[in-house]
């Protein structure tokens, strides 16, 4: 693979179309190369085998010739060369005649006697060799054969030359000769390779159309009957439509209570107005109770407000590091005035501890979980913040004497709208809980406080596993609404762990 990506440039947007058919061309290019110089060898030998063959043949039939001549050795017309030269049609041709001595004679004086040891491979009878003459390169076929004259049969040597220049040439033809074959061979490949990777490619491309025709509120599952390597791509898509249906129809869910949780206040509402209105009521009596809806309403609708705004910061927040020490010491400065209305026994404890998150959403998830607290607490009861790191992890625990909750319906109070029978919230304040602590790869679980064996409240626990910055040095803050808070803030500090079994 690091071989492939250095000779090709392959990036992540590289087509697969293009980049199958560039590799594919390469693998043949280097086929195309190496088939062409086997080729070219073999032909440009074969090439010079005739021409030495053809060489010689015509130097014995030019032995023939002058045999039928009946010609006379110290004298050799050159009409016979000229006759053997009008049969061969080769014009550059050179001939020389010369006796066992290597005396000239007849034909081109020029020509040179052979050297001792040249002769041609494969050629029996003549000697094929490579000479000089005149500055020009020669190739020169040598027979020899005895002569019959009037007087006695007598060796002779008769020589044939051709111009090397003409096996240049040729040797130039057989190269184009393959060059073109081969681009040939490789353009029809190259072709025929398209049309398959296109056929190859036509599951991904059928696929990509099905989605194209989709309306945006079709959820439906894609079908999964494609070629295997596709399989894993459709059924990933296929549990991204599942999370987006099961989103949407909890968002569908969201809405129809919502509208329930705001219709009923407002109907009841109603009544009390016509009945204050016609006389029915008196106002003393249903003004408070008008009151009392208008505020629930309101509450109703300032937590929906903070749904919308968590629902939006999860997706574009200011992300970066919050102190949580200094949140929750924030958020017990907001509820200082209700926590001395009520005149709680309020601690905070906490070691520094840095997080990365949205500024608004930690200060939300811990304002909500103090603002339960408080709201179950009875008048003058003890509540509080621990910050703290354990081996592993960092937990804040919102605390409080409040009673506790019913265990079978502890894990349902973060699911909106969710309350015990009989309560009197909303129930949006957990759900927007744990959406925060979710965004923060921390959990958030409600558990009942034991204190000497029994349930005296609550303790809301969000935990983060692996803390981006711990801090090292732990600091205090310290009650805002009772004077010795310190005491009951460490002993409690303590009693979280043990309750639970968590440190
Ligand atoms: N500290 C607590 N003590 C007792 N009950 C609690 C506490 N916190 C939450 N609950 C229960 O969980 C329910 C859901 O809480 P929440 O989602 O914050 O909604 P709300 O506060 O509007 O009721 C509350 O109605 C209450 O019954
Ligand atoms: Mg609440």
């Amino acid at each position: 693979m690091q071989l492939g990506r250095w000779i090709l440039p392959i990036r992540r947007k590289t087509p697969i179309r293009r980049f199958m058919m560039v590799a594919i061309a390469l693998v043949l290019l280097l086929l195309s190369l190496t088939d062409g110089a086997f080729e070219y060898r073999a032909s440009v030998r074969q090439m010079i085998d005739m021409r030495d063959r053809a060489l010689a043949r015509i130097a014995a039939g030019y032995l023939r010739a002058l045999r039928a001549q009946d010609a006379d050795t110290s004298k050799i017309p050159s009409s016979v060369f000229q006759e053997e030269l009008g049969q061969v049609e080769t014009p550059d041709l050179r001939f020389r005649v010369s006796n066992e001595r290597g005396d000239y004679l007849g034909g081109d004086a020029h020509l040179k006697a052979p050297r001792e040891g040249s002769r041609g491979a494969g050629l029996v009878q003549a000697e094929v060799y490579d000479d000089t003459v005149d500055g020009d390169v020669l190739r020169v076929a040598a027979v020899r054969d005895y002569l019959l004259l009037r007087t006695q049969a007598e060796p002779v040597l008769v020589q044939v030359a051709e111009p090397a220049q003409a096996r240049v040439s040729a040797e130039y033809n057989i190269f184009w000769r393959i060059v073109r074959s081969q681009a040939l061979r490789l353009c029809i490949v190259l072709a025929l390779v398209w049309v398959v990777i296109e056929i190859g490619l036509s599951p991904l491309r059928s696929l990509q159309e099905e989605i194209k025709r989709r309306r945006p509120q079709d959820l439906t599952t894609v079908d999964t009957h494609r070629p295997s390597e596709l399989v894993p791509l459709v059924k990933a898509l296929n549990d991204l439509l599942a999370a987006q249906q099961a989103s949407l129809d909890q968002q569908r869910k969201f809405l129809t209570d919502a509208s329930h949780q705001l219709r009923t206040p407002i109907a009841v509402l109603r009544t009390l107005v016509q009945g204050t209105l016609f006389g029915q009521t008196p106002a003393a009596e249903s003004m408070p109770k008008m009151l009392n809806i208008i505020d629930r309403a309101t509450g109703l609708t300032n937590q929906l407000l903070s749904m919308a705004k968590t629902d939006q910061l999860l997706r574009r927040g200011d992300w970066r590091d919050v102190r949580l020490d200094h949140i929750a010491r924030d958020v017990a400065v907001d509820f200082a005035p209700l926590i001395a209305r009520k005149r709680l026994d309020f601690s905070l404890q906490a070691t520094s501890l840095t997080l990365q998150t949205d500024p608004w959403l930690l200060g939300e998830l811990v304002k909500n979980l103090v603002s339960n607290a408080i709201h179950h607490s009875k008048k003058g009861g003890a509540l509080g913040i621990v910050v703290r790191e354990l081996k592993h992890e960092a937990e804040m625990v919102v605390w409080d004497h409040g009673g506790g909750v019913s265990e079978d319906v502890l894990e349902r109070l973060f699911e909106p709208f969710n309350v015990p029978k009989g309560s009197s919230g909303i129930g949006l304040g957990l759900s927007i809980c744990r959406q925060i602590a979710e965004s923060m790869n921390a959990s958030v679980d409600l558990f009942n406080r034991i204190e000497a064996g029994e349930v005296v409240g609550v303790d809301a626990v969000v935990r983060w596993v692996r803390p981006q910055q711990p801090g090292l040095d732990t600091e205090f803050f310290h009650g805002l609404a009772a004077a010795n808070a310190d005491e009951p803030a460490a002993a409690s500090a303590a009693a979280v762990g043990e309750a639970h079994g968590r440190s």
